[in-house]
């Protein structure tokens, strides 16, 4: 009886609950349910099944996302007659009936994306014809295919932007934009499309900005959209992109065409204002040095064009090298995650505005540094993961690449560069030389066939990295005349064989410093005393049994301790300059006893720092290795058992011991008092003679 009366009574409850809600939605007090900011009301993520009709009417932007509105009707935002903005974001919207936007002539912005567009879209093609001043629509996520979106836009005339990711659309012919004769920016990312008819583009007389990323296009040929400003074409399945000859001036500034399969350097606009040319991750190559195919008829490469019953045959003779457009505007060019093994001669120097060259992930062995080959402008230049083995340079040169900043040799297998290479690059400040096989000038050991690198007076240079280059003990000035401030010498297991002086120089400029993997063990030989502006330090994977007492002078912001023989901190270093100025420590994987974790409570009372790995750390209780967060209780108590046995020990100890000494003591005692008794007893029967 009593549970059905509980029953009985939260169902009451329930139902009451429901009732109100429902009110709220039926009767909506928009104070209460949506933010009025300025002209603009915020109802998102309201669970409105429909448009607050009780709005100020001068409203002007108003957002419905995320919430529940699945049609909308004829009127229900004809008051709102100054609306410019409306977004219905995430609504399951599936119904948009014919007059539902017969009041909002002013309306320049839709977003409808993530809805259900696709169910009614014959509808909602015919509202949108009531909105003369739509300049921007949204209608991403819809699943609309072509025949959809040919309806829906037949007639927006004045759509300035229009976004269709996230649709079906496979193929697009010259009829689905041909009335969008103001787009200017285009998006059909993340659709299916694997054909675009030739004049598919062509009454969008103002398009700057067409995205088709994520579709399955095989190629481009024929490339003539003179106005267009940026074209995304990556993650496509495209082999070849081929301009349409002509000597038009386009308007071209960035071409994106990363991740797809093409074999050649795309063919472009002999006229182009080109700036950014992003081709990383395809299959190009040049061919002319293999083939000596320039002569051949081999390298002929037909293209036949049908339309409207024409066919039109072009010649591209793909072998040869210099098929470029003018490139002289071009100052970003990614041709990283190819198949290059050599670039034409004289490719690079025509690029006369090149700041930034990524040529990483490619099958170069040798490349020219000469002044003749590559731009001065160049700032950045990254060469990492290739095969390269030597890099050329004209011996006579002073300066060469005048503006190079930033310079990436990382993974490559050199043996063949001037030592002295990096005191001619005038502006060099960060050199990334990890992962080679080589040694610092001067060098200790003589023979080895591995070159030497001079860094010694290289006055710019700010960053070095020397990580993996299987270094020999570093001489002792082989800094000198630099003024470091970040240095990688992680994983060079002798390169600071002989302790810190190598680093002597670059003492006080110093303020990141990574000695991971580099043999450190507890000695004299870790000083870091001099270090007196270092900021972060990375000591992970070596030998330290002990923390370096020297860091705790030190003003660090981050410390990497992981991977050492650690087995506990001195509470000193908590409350020293160190204490104060630490952010983020690192400290797992050290083998801490689990009994003197004192330092650890002690840091983390500190609040100032983040122990980043606080998860990870653990501690040694006999044989086992357990969490340092989740220590067993059983833990705690036998290390308190072991604490306190010890006065305990000791008290076994000396119990028995002092016990017999006791004993002994009272025998003695009571020997000698018996004899005493007896001298005094023969004394006194003595003088009892008397
Ligand atoms: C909505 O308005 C359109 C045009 O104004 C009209 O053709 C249609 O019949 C209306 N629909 C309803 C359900 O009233
Ligand atoms: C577009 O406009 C034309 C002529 O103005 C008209 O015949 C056609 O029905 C309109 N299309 C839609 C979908 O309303
Ligand atoms: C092209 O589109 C892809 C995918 O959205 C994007 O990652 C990339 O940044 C775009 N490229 C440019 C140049 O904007
Ligand atoms: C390439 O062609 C030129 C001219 O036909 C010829 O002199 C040269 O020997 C050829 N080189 C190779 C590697 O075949
Ligand atoms: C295509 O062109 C041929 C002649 O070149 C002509 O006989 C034929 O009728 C044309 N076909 C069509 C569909 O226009
Ligand atoms: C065919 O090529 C000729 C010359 O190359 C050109 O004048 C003509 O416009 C082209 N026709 C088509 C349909 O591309
Ligand atoms: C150099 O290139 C490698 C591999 O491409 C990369 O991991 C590294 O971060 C780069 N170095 C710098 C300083 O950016």
């Amino acid at each position: 009886m009593a549970l059905m009366s509980l029953c009985l009574s939260l169902g009451l409850i329930f139902l009451d609950l429901e009732w109100r809600s429902k009110s709220v939605d039926a009767i909506p007090s928009y104070q209460s349910i949506c933010k009025l900011v300025h002209k603009a009301v915020d109802c998102n993520g309201r669970k409105l099944s429909s448009v607050p009709n009780n709005l100020p009417t001068n409203i002007e932007e108003l957002f419905m996302d995320a919430n529940f509105v699945r049609t909308l009707r004829n009127g229900t935002t004809q008051q709102y007659a100054n609306l410019w903005r409306l977004s219905l974001q995430g609504n399951n919207l599936e119904f948009i009936e014919s007059g539902a936007f017969s009041g909002n002539k002013k309306l320049k912005v839709l977003s409808l994306q993530d809805n259900s567009i696709f169910v009614n879209y014959l509808m909602t093609a015919n509202a949108l014809q009531s909105l003369p001043a739509l300049k921007k629509l949204d209608l991403s996520g819809n699943y609309l295919t072509e025949e959809m979106a040919g309806i829906l836009f037949q007639n927006l005339s004045s759509l300035e932007s229009l976004s269709l990711t996230r649709n079906f659309i496979m193929r697009l012919d010259s009829t689905i934009f041909e009335n969008l004769v103001q787009l200017q920016e285009l998006s059909l990312e993340k659709n299916y499309i694997y054909e675009i008819e030739e004049e598919a583009f062509e009454n969008l007389r103002r398009l700057q900005r067409l995205n088709l990323a994520y579709n399955h296009i095989p190629c481009i040929v024929n490339f003539d959209l003179t106005k267009l400003e940026v074209l995304n074409a990556s993650y496509n399945n495209i082999e070849w992109f081929l301009t349409k000859d002509s000597n038009a001036n386009f308007e071209l500034e960035t071409l994106d065409l990363s991740h797809n399969q093409l074999l050649f350097f795309p063919l472009l606009p002999k006229h182009n204002k080109l700036r950014s040319l992003l081709l990383s991750d395809n299959e190009m190559n040049f061919y002319a040095n293999a083939l000596n195919a320039t002569t051949s008829k081999e390298g002929l490469v037909k293209f036949i064009f049908i339309s409207n019953n024409v066919t039109n045959v072009t010649s591209v003779n793909l072998w040869e090298d210099v098929i470029l457009g003018d490139l002289s505007s071009l100052e970003f060019l990614d041709m990283s995650k190819n198949l290059l093994q050599y670039l034409p001669s004289g490719f690079l120097v025509s690029m006369t505005s090149l700041s930034h060259l990524k040529l990483n992930q490619n099958c170069f062995q040798i490349i020219n540094l000469n002044n003749r080959e590559l731009p001065a402008t160049l700032v950045e230049l990254d060469l990492s993961q290739n095969q390269l083995v030597e890099l050329q340079v004209d011996p006579y040169s002073g300066s060469i690449l005048p503006n190079l900043h930033f310079f990436n040799l990382s993974t490559n297998r050199l043996k063949r560069m001037p030592s002295q290479f990096f005191i001619h690059l005038d502006s060099i400040t960060t050199v990334d030389l990890s992962h080679n096989q080589l040694n610092l000038c001067p060098q200790q050991s003589k023979g080895m066939d591995r070159i030497c690198i001079d860094f010694r007076n290289v006055i710019s240079v700010r960053h070095l990295y020397l990580a993996g280059c299987d270094l020999e003990s570093v001489s002792d000035h082989a800094f000198r005349g630099t003024s470091l401030v970040k240095l990688d010498l992680s994983s060079n297991k002798r390169a600071l064989l002989r302790g810190m002086r190598p680093l002597q120089d670059i003492a006080l400029s110093l303020q990141y410093l990574s000695l991971r993997k580099t043999g450190l063990s507890n000695s004299a030989k870790a000083d870091f005393s001099k270090f007196q502006n270092l900021l972060a330090l990375d000591l992970s994977d070596n030998s330290l049994t002990s923390f370096p007492s020297t860091l705790s002078s030190l003003t660090l912001h981050s410390l990497d301790l992981r991977r050492n023989h650690i087995s506990f901190f001195p509470q000193f270093m908590v409350h020293h300059r160190l204490g104060k100025s630490l952010h983020i420590i690192y400290l797992s994987q050290n083998p801490y006893d689990c009994c003197k974790l004192d330092w650890l409570n002690s840091l983390q009372e500190l609040r100032t720092v983040h122990i980043a790995d606080r998860q990870q750390i653990t501690c040694k209780f006999s044989s086992k290795t357990v969490s340092v967060m989740e220590l067993p209780k059983s833990v705690t108590q036998s290390c308190l058992w072991i604490t306190t046995d010890m006065t305990l020990l000791y008290l076994v100890l000396i119990l028995p011991t002092s016990l017999t000494l006791l004993v002994a003591f009272i025998i003695l005692v009571l020997n000698v008092k018996q004899r005493l008794f007896k001298i005094v007893k023969s004394r006194w029967r003595r003088s009892n003679r008397y």
